[in-house]
């Protein structure tokens, strides 16, 4: 099974520090990881870093890996080029590491994201063309396509209606649990990562605030210290907790 442990990593932009000396206990794959924090804590640096498209102090760890490109990352904003058809955009994203001939396999894997995420419907469609959410479904279609073992995803439900929020983060754990994927989503929703998420790293001015079980992490405590509210956290009448602000 896969494994990802950071040790010690640090990011900025410039000589402006973000992240300083974030260590992990080693995040084992099969688990759907939420990674919080409040705006400009340094979530999206923090991707970027494990990702490689940032360089700093530190190592990203990670054992297990079955290929040399384990890692898929679907940034914040949506960089699919508005020209392409909804079709090309992921075929493209699955051709990245520089193959040039697209194989049959290739479009069996964009056949199959495209049916589990349902907008088969959009593959005609130009990305620019596109919604906000269905937008963001490409994104995750992108990510997906990649068949990674370890997927970042930034906010990866920020667009979308209710529906397809709890669609996309059960699809995700359902694909953690059965295929041992590490998946590390960043989410502003603390309800759904109560609710979806197995264990949760928490980011606040740069520094890893708390890092373990979502169920242990998230408490009324930490949401005063980190996000300034008061809330509560309660089981429903089925038994899931359940997040109540004061
Ligand atoms: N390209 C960049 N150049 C310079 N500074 C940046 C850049 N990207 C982000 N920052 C700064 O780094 C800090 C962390 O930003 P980051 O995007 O990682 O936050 P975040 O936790 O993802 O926030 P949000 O929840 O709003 O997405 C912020 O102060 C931000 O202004
Ligand atoms: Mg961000």
């Amino acid at each position: 099974m896969v494994s990802l442990q950071l040790d010690g990593v640090a990011a900025g932009y410039g000589r402006a520090p973000v992240l300083s000396d974030i260590s992990t206990p080693p995040l084992q794959g099969g688990q759907l990881v939420a990674l919080l924090g409040p705006n400009a804590a340094g979530k999206s640096t923090l991707f970027r870093r494990i990702f490689g498209l940032l360089r700093g102090p530190g190592t990203v760890r990670i054992d297990g890996a079955r290929t040399d490109r384990p890692i898929a990352y679907m940034p914040q904003d949506n960089g699919a080029r508005p020209v392409l058809s909804v079709y090309e955009s992921i075929l493209l994203a699955r051709m990245q590491g520089g193959r040039l001939t697209v194989q049959p396999q290739d479009h069996a894997e964009v056949e199959r994201v495209l049916a589990l995420l349902d907008i088969g419907h959009l593959r005609g469609r130009h990305v620019g063309d596109l919604s906000g959410g269905q937008r963001q479904m490409i994104g995750a279609a992108q990510a997906l396509v990649q068949n990674p073992q370890i997927l970042l995803m930034d906010e990866p439900t920020s667009a979308l209606d209710l529906s397809r929020q709890i669609g996309l983060l059960g699809l995700l754990r359902r694909l953690a649990r059965d295929q041992g994927l590490l998946i590390i989503v960043a989410l502003h929703d603390i309800g759904h990562a109560l609710r979806f998420t197995d264990a949760c790293m928490v980011i606040r001015d740069g520094a890893l605030a708390a890092c373990g079980p979502t169920a242990t992490v998230v408490t009324p405590a930490l949401l005063k210290q980190v996000f300034k509210v008061e809330a509560r956290i309660e089981p429903c009448s089925k038994g899931h907790p359940q997040l109540i602000l004061d």
